[in-house]
């Protein structure tokens, strides 16, 4: 691997240093904002290893360049962070947090070098900086001079989708910088797509108690640490400056914006400056999000913007999120490496964590932990939804510390092995990410925890089953789904050898029958028996596609009231839910890009230069 720089001071250089490593393909054949871009963008993430970054050098609505998929793989995603591994800049921050409080001069006087390297992470100010090259004001500003990207089909408009967005608390006077998406409404207005529970939204709720208008500033292609920065889940009241600090071992070099009384990254390509009027919603959405599926309109604050600046020459910085795997799969990586250290310090029994792709974050944690007592495991499942932004988690599943978490072949089999469905599976309630649609409500329902820890003998054993002899024959599963239900269109029953075996099925929904119901049937059948676990999937999906079924099976499953268990075995319901169902939510399209634009950007791959990314 190429030695890699401590901290790129501003995106430029991280262009080029991805242009010499390799990691950088320039498109110089005109592009649409309009789809074009955001499906090559696919095609890179979905390609090997995450492809290259790809720099569109002329997008036909604007005179800007775009940057896309810079993050994108291991290794961009490490040289945008400086490190050679995400795993050693994870132990640079435990060494830091390891620091005891002196209790001599001696230990005192040790303690200076670590005291004067934090204070190299604060931020600075600056008074002339590059993102002030170029100034609009007022009625200057518009907004349709970028080449803001429209990423799928169904969503409502162009989106910002890598924007730094940056407030202070009315009531502690402390900055937040939090990655949102901006809906382009006009000229000079987006939406301001903070969820509830994330910090923007609770300064927004500061001045709205207070009746004033919110100061809001918005750096879009900042260098990659502080763009890193705005997503990392740091609690309330940390100033993501200084984690960027720390990251880039440089600090952060602010400058004050033009119009309004807030900071921004000196060396940021774009800046927005404006303010949110706490008493103003607007409809935002849909978008084609980071779980695979649209997220529905919501009713969000509108950012008026007061001031637009950049840089001479600048580069627009954009993400395309969706199916994972995406560009953003790798920041959340990032994330799950940086900020193990941090769940170590506060429950030092936990080895590891992962949250795998298809989970889209918010919907499983698997956790490997040095249990001690008996209901350790237990413990854990709460502190985890009790915990930060863990606290969304859907599921909670717990294994013992050997276990190797990279492994995911090896967990599953673990799982499958140990648990027995009867008592170790433990459902709860909490607060759900306001993307997931599978709860009958939103924001608020049913977890589940899966404790796959081994049983202490001060702890209730495991009444497993005695393991199943071989699966029935195709033709006996064939003519028992036959029997079960005339909607039963598909089987396959994976090649692991586990305890617990698994059958997976098509369910062609007619609108009348229920997945409770045909959980209940397929329960009953005595030729099925052999299987533990039965999985029900919508009638279009690939069974041998074991990323897309547990990616349905990790978003389309409310624990409460699509798992069925009885006598030992389970049928998990991941099909879409209706009215049938109990459910009256409006279930979310699949994001998906659209077969002319697809055909499009194929026929034209040789002179876009991106054959490489149909190949692989
Ligand atoms: C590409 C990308 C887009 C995101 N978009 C949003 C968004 O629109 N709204 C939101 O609340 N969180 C979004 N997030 C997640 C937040 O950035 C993340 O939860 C962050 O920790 C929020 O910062 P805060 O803790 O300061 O609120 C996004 C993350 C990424 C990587």
């Amino acid at each position: 691997m190429a030695a890699m720089k401590s901290a790129y001071e501003n995106l430029g250089e991280f262009i080029a240093g991805l242009e010499k490593a390799g990691e950088l393909l320039r498109i110089k054949a005109p592009v649409s904002s309009n789809l074009e871009i955001a499906c090559i963008a696919d095609l890179a993430s979905k390609s090997r290893g995450g492809g290259k970054a790809l720099l569109f050098e002329h997008v036909r609505e604007s005179r800007f360049p775009v940057l896309a998929n810079a993050f994108g793989s291991e290794r961009r995603i490490c040289m945008a962070l400086g490190t050679d591994s995400l795993d050693s800049l994870a132990r640079r921050l435990e060494r830091f947090m390891r620091i005891e409080p002196p209790t001599s001069l001696r230990r005192f006087v040790n303690l200076l070098p670590m005291a004067l390297d934090f204070m190299r992470f604060l931020p600075r100010r600056r008074s002339k900086a590059p993102c002030q090259d170029i100034i609009y004001r007022g009625e200057e500003v518009d907004l349709s001079e970028l080449p803001v990207l429209k990423c799928w089909p169904w969503d409502g408009g162009p989106f910002m989708t890598l924007p730094v967005v940056i407030s202070r608390s009315l009531e502690t006077g402390r900055r937040n910088a939090g990655m949102y998406r901006l809906q382009v409404f006009d000229r000079n207005t987006t939406g301001m797509h903070w969820h509830i529970h994330k910090d923007g939204s609770h300064h927004f709720q500061e001045y709205k108690r207070a009746g004033r208008r919110m100061p809001v500033a918005v750096a879009v292609g900042a260098d990659p640490a502080v763009t890193y920065a705005a997503t990392a889940p740091l609690p309330r009241g940390m100033d993501e400056m200084i984690l960027a600090g720390f990251i880039r071992k440089k600090p952060v070099q602010m400058t004050r914006c033009v119009s309004i009384d807030l900071e921004v990254p000196a060396e940021a390509q774009f800046v927005l400056e404006g303010y949110v009027d706490p008493e103003e919603l607007r409809p935002e959405g849909p978008f084609g999000d980071h779980t695979g599926y649209y997220s529905p309109v919501g009713q969000y604050p509108v950012f008026h913007l007061t001031a637009l600046t950049h840089r001479r020459n600048p580069v627009y910085a954009a993400t395309v999120v969706g199916r994972p795997p995406m560009e953003d799969c790798w920041i959340g990586r990032a994330t799950e490496r940086i900020f193990l250290p941090l769940l170590r310090a506060i429950h030092p029994e936990v080895r590891d964590f992962w949250m795998p792709w298809e989970g889209v974050f918010h919907n499983i944690v698997v956790l490997s932990i040095d249990k001690e007592y008996p209901g350790h495991a237990r413990r854990i499942m709460s502190a985890v939804w009790g915990q930060g932004q863990l606290s969304f988690s859907k599921a909670a599943v717990l294994v013992d510390g050997k276990v190797d978490l990279r492994n995911p072949r090896k967990v599953l089999e673990t799982i499958l092995n140990q648990v027995d469905l009867e008592s170790d599976l433990y459902i709860s309630e909490g607060v759900l990410d306001v993307l997931d649609h599978s709860a009958p409500d939103p924001l608020f329902g049913a977890k589940i925890g899966i404790d796959a820890t081994f049983r202490r003998p001060d702890e209730r054993q495991r009444k497993r089953p005695a393991p199943a002899g071989q699966n029935p024959a195709d033709e006996i599963i064939k003519r028992s789904l036959r029997y079960t239900s005339g909607l039963l269109s598909g089987f396959h029953c994976p090649p692991l050898n586990v305890r617990n075996r698994v059958l997976l099925l098509n369910f062609a929904k007619d609108g009348r029958t229920s997945g409770r119901t045909l959980s209940h049937k397929l329960l009953q059948k005595r030729r099925l028996k052999a299987f533990s676990i039965m999985v029900i999937l919508d009638s279009g999906i690939d069974l041998r596609d074991y990323s897309l079924v547990l990616w349905k099976l990790f978003n389309n499953v409310d624990p409460k009231r699509d798992i069925v268990i009885h006598g030992g075995r389970l049928v998990i319901d991941a099909t879409r839910k209706g009215v049938e169902d109990g459910h009256t939510r409006p279930w979310p399209k699949d994001v998906e890009m659209s077969p002319e634009v697809l055909a499009s950007v194929k026929g034209r791959a040789k002179d876009l230069g991106i054959e490489d990314l149909l190949a692989g």
